[in-house]
């Protein structure tokens, strides 16, 4: 199981993203299961370290990340089991790059039960406010970490 975490630079919201789920998966035994990667759709970052108003709330909370931005392809189409994007326009600039297989992607924001769908992670690199943005995604990624659970996981082997 492979899970794709997409936004704008690809060093906000989405590493912070892909540093929250591989903590949860670690915390669950399932770092051999699933598999935890971030892009971006843009080009401006390509290289670059995440941001270090992301790099330092995942510190806070016990979570050290090693990634470089990276942009979005669409072979990361084929790669990806779930393509999870942080708002409306990166899961437009995503259907555009994929084509036909831009199905699969999700809000990450319709993880967290009971919310508004199609909400999308307000982009700290305009509000600053990486606190806000840390409470939703690890919200949304326990929510995207048990449907994965009892989705795909559960299952007996063979019925998958
Ligand atoms: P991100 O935030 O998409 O969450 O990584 C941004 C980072 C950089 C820019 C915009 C958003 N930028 O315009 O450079």
């Amino acid at each position: 199981m492979r899970i794709l975490f997409v936004c704008l630079g690809n060093i906000c919201r989405s590493p912070m993203a892909e540093g929250v789920m591989r903590h949860l998966v670690a915390e669950q035994g399932l770092s051999r299961q699933i598999e935890v990667d971030s892009a971006g759709t843009s080009n401006y970052h390509i290289g670059a370290q995440p941001h270090t108003g992301t790099l330092k709330v995942l510190r806070e909370h016990g979570i050290d990340l090693q990634h470089a931005a990276r942009q979005f392809k669409p072979s990361d189409g084929e790669r990806f089991d779930v393509l999870v994007a942080m708002d409306g326009d990166n899961l437009a600039d995503m259907q555009q790059t994929l084509g036909k297989n831009g199905a699969k992607i999700h809000y990450l924001l319709d993880f967290i039960a009971d919310g508004p769908r199609g909400r999308g992670v307000p982009d700290p690199w305009y509000t600053g406010d990486f606190n806000e943005v840390y409470r939703l995604i690890e919200a949304a990624c326990r929510g995207l970490l048990e449907h994965i659970q009892q989705e795909h996981l559960d299952r007996p082997q063979g019925n998958r």
